[in-house]
């Protein structure tokens, strides 16, 4: 990034734990003055989400989604952070189409699986990586994809591959493909923002 230009601001929206939003915060750390995003915000349907105590502890603003599906409050809630990004991470609830059509081209997620297999409504967690061994997948990983109106049906845009081992638990798969999401994403979000910020 060059002086003039400023960090694309970005939203997290996430769930659950935070790990990813953990990782995308300590990438952008490390990447100092060559960083062209930087989080906002982090919002949650979940009071109680460890993203929201992990947001807190990296001095990053909070805030609690009442209503999920209501899109124009979501809207709302974005755009007085002046969101130009958004990353879900682990964000568990159906993101509406006002947030959807607004950010179009600049509402990504993490999924654990290699889209186009293992995704789509209710595959989410533990469920995902059962599948794969179920189906005796040789491969598995993580995807970032673009978000549209459908669970896990936006375009591709990065995918990191990990071996599904003999023996492996959906615990033991889980934990492989946490590290490939936790190196992938970041990375991802950071080209995604310099396209961003060249862009207009
Ligand atoms: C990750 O596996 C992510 O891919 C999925 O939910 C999990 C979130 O983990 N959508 P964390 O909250 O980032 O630790």
């Amino acid at each position: 990034m060059t002086a003039s230009t400023s960090p694309v601001r970005l939203a997290v929206l996430a769930s659950g734990g935070g790990s990813n939003l953990q990782a995308i915060l300590d990438h952008f750390e490390s990447l100092g003055d060559e960083r062209a995003a930087e989080v906002v915000l982090v919002a949650s349907d979940r009071a109680e989400a460890g993203a929201l105590a992990k947001a807190r502890a990296n001095h990053v603003t909070t805030a609690v989604i009442v209503k999920p599906a209501d899109g124009p409050a979501l809207v709302r809630l974005l755009e007085m952070h002046r969101t130009q990004c958004i990353a879900l991470a682990g964000y568990l609830k159906f993101v509406p189409a006002e947030v959807t059509a607004h950010w179009h081209g600049r509402i990504v997620n993490i999924h654990p699986a290699l889209l186009p297999k293992f995704g789509g409504a209710g595959m989410y967690g533990r469920r995902v990586h059962a599948a794969v061994i179920a189906a005796g997948e040789k491969e598995s990983g993580a995807t970032v994809h673009h978000v549209d109106g459908e669970f896990d049906r936006g375009g591709v845009i990065a995918q990191e591959r990990v071996p599904v081992e003999a023996g492996d638990t959906p615990e033991s798969l889980a934990a492989r493909v946490l590290v490939a999401e936790h190196h992938l994403y970041p990375r991802t979000i950071q080209a995604l923002a310099v396209k961003l910020s060249t862009s207009h």
